[in-house]
This record gives structure tokens, sequence and C-alpha cells, in this order.
């Protein structure tokens, strides 16, 4: 699997390829199934979440397929009600509830466990499975606000001014579970998107967002990924999270967030999904760009910079895609895709 040898930084012809949000609504066919089945239906349905986890897979030559749930999914099996609309709704829940709340039982999001095992039966023995989670910081913002917030002051007061410990050691607890169970149905790769951790300063961002991230990674027995958009001045902490890579956005170019993060790291990104509503000329440029910062070094994992938006044209997801599995031979003009590696 070219996703596990970029992650073990073993050298290879090209990166693997795969998206964020790969699964959704910028694809026509997930537009149709959601016309008939509510997001939450399709989620807790094994059957059409396998679909919609392979739907990204039928169209493009991708390395990994992510399994089609969201961040907030575990959190009704916690006893807290949750919406889409289509972003996460909840009623919001105090800090101290919040270190109150139900332990996961894994048997009641077996519905993710089990898309995992029915998609990953369909997929080629050459693409890797990637299960995920929502960082303990991020699912506690959405705990505290009730759902998206502009700039989350529930969240940064708990995290600035009082001591969210308890309730972090508690979402860390049942992020850990929910990723052993995906895992176990055979998830070979774990990614942890950590969306809102880049509000917090250096400081808090190390005293409670790191250690809760750490206790959900730690010795999983698969390779873990850490992701956390806008957390350019939180890069050189990221390590600390002990993941076996890092994911980063576009706001610095992908070599300097690189050096940031630490050259002895897997890096994964980092296209602005914004250019990606361009013209193709545009869209293949950048790709070529972010190939050319990657600069052919082990352990890169082409990605986004963030999920890919709703409004993306289908064309220049493949120009994207084609240009990576070209690369470099494409880039040059050649046209052969020589000794292409599983
Ligand atoms: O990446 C994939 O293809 C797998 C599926 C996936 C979804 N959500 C499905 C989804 C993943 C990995 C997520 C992660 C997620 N969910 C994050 C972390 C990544 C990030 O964007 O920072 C966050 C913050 C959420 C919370 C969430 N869920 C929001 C803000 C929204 C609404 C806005 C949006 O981007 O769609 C959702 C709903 C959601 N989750 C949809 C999908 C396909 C859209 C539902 C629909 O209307 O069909």
């Amino acid at each position: 699997m070219r996703l596990l040898r970029a992650l073990r930084r073993e050298p290879l012809d090209r990166p693997p390829i795969w998206f964020m949000r790969q699964a959704g609504r910028y694809l026509p066919e997930y537009r149709e199934l959601r016309s008939r089945y509510s997001f939450e239906e399709a989620m807790r349905s094994p059957r059409i979440a396998a679909e919609i986890t392979l739907q990204p897979l039928r169209r493009f030559d991708l390395d990994a397929a992510i399994v089609f749930a969201d961040i907030m999914t575990p959190l009704p099996a916690m006893g807290v009600p949750v919406e889409f609309a289509p972003g996460p709704r909840l009623a919001p829940v105090e800090l101290r509830k919040v270190a109150l709340l139900r332990e996961l039982d894994p048997s009641r999001v077996d519905f993710v466990a089990e898309a995992i095992i029915s998609a990953r039966a369909s997929l080629d023995p050459s693409v890797a499975m990637i299960g995920f989670c929502g960082g303990p910081a991020t699912i506690l913002a959405y705990l505290l606000e009730g759902g998206g917030s502009q700039d989350h002051p529930a969240f940064r007061q708990a995290m600035e001014y009082e001591d969210p410990s308890d309730a972090l050691g508690v979402l860390a607890r049942a992020m850990r579970v929910y990723l052993r169970s995906q895992i176990e149905a055979g998830a070979e790769v774990v990614q942890m998107f950590d969306s809102w951790a880049g509000l917090l300063s250096p400081g808090k961002f190390r005293q409670w967002a790191v250690p809760a991230a750490r206790d959900a990674l730690d010795d999983l027995g698969v390779p873990t990924i850490y992701f956390a958009p806008g957390a350019t001045h939180l890069l050189e902490s990221f390590h600390e999270v002990g993941a076996t890579a890092y994911g980063v956005d576009w706001r610095l170019p992908l070599d300097k967030s690189w050096q940031l993060v630490g050259g002895q790291y897997a890096l994964q990104g980092n296209l602005d999904p914004g250019l990606l509503l361009g013209d193709s000329e545009t869209v293949h440029a950048a790709t070529i760009r972010v190939l050319e910062e990657a600069d052919g070094r082990r352990g890169h994992i082409f990605n986004l910079g963030h999920g890919v938006r709703p409004d993306t044209p289908v064309a220049n997801v493949e120009t994207m895609v084609k240009a990576v599995i070209g690369w470099p031979s494409a880039a040059s003009g050649a046209t052969s895709r020589v000794g292409r590696a599983t």
C-alpha cells in the first residue's frame, strides 16, 4: 500500500494521494443518494455508508478510502443528541457536564465498523482504508458552543482560563475506543481531525489539546495522522502529539511547514481547496507547485489543506489526481507510468 509506505517514509516513485471530504457533496452520485436518505440515515446504514465511501474510488485512482461518518458521530452514543443541518447542531453542554458524559460503548457505533468491513471487502488491496475521529479539543469546542461558531468564545474561555482536563480526558478515552473499533474492523490508518485546535495559543495547545490528542492516538498499533488546519503558529509543537504523520493546511508553503513540523515526520497536504474552484490550468499548476515543494522527499502524502468544497467541479479533482499520479513523468511531458508500485 502506497499510503503505508509513505507513512513509513519509504522511497516511492510518486506520493500517495487521497483527500479530505473525498466522499461528499461535490459528487453528483453522493447528492443523488442524499436526495433519498438524510445524512443520519446514510451514516447509520453500513450499506449506504460503504457505498458513499467507495464513490470517489470508482472515479479516481486514489490510494486511500476514508469511511463515511462524521467527527460528531460518537456523541449520541455518549448521551448527546446531534443533528446535522448540515453542520452539527446540539444543545450546548457545560464544561463540568462534559466530564460526566457516559463512556463510549463501541457497540453503539458499530455501524461505522460495519461500513469499514463492507467497504474494505470491495477495495483493491493496494488501497488503504482510513478510519478517523475528531480531536478531543475540537469535540469539546462543538459541545461547549452547541455547534459550529465563528470564533468559539466558550471554547476559548474554557481552554485559556479554566481547567478542561477532566472533560478532555473523557473525550480522549472515547476517541480512543472509537478508533480502536475502526481499527478492529480493518482501518489500516487513522486520522484525527483537530479542526479547531488552531484557535488556541501555543501554551494552551501544548497544555491541553496535545496531551488529549496523544492519549487518544498512543499505541493504537496502526499509523496515525494528526491534522489541524489554521495552526501555523502551532506547527513546531505538532510532534508532541506523537503521531506518525502530520497534516497541514495551505497557509504556508509545504516545504516551510515541513521544516517547522520536523523533517523526520511524514507530512500530508496541502493544496488550497479554494484553488480547485479555478480553471484546469490553475488546478494543474497548483498541484505541481505542491509536488515541487515536497521535492520528492520521503513521507509526502498528497492531500488538500482542508476538505474539498461542495461547489468543486469534479473535472478539477480529476485534473489534480492525474497530475499527482503522472508525477514526475507527466510534468516533464512523458505519458508513461513506469513502475507504479502497490
Ligand atoms: O472525508 C471524508 O470523505 C469522510 C467523511 C467526513 C465527513 N465529515 C462527512 C460529512 C469527514 C472526515 C468529516 C470530518 C468533519 N466533520 C470535520 C473535520 C474536518 C474539517 O472540515 O475540519 C468537521 C469539522 C466536521 C463537522 C461537520 N460535519 C461540518 C462542519 C459539516 C457541515 C459543513 C460541511 O462541510 O459539509 C458536517 C456535515 C458533513 N460531514 C457532510 C459530510 C459529507 C455534509 C452532509 C450533507 O449535507 O450531505
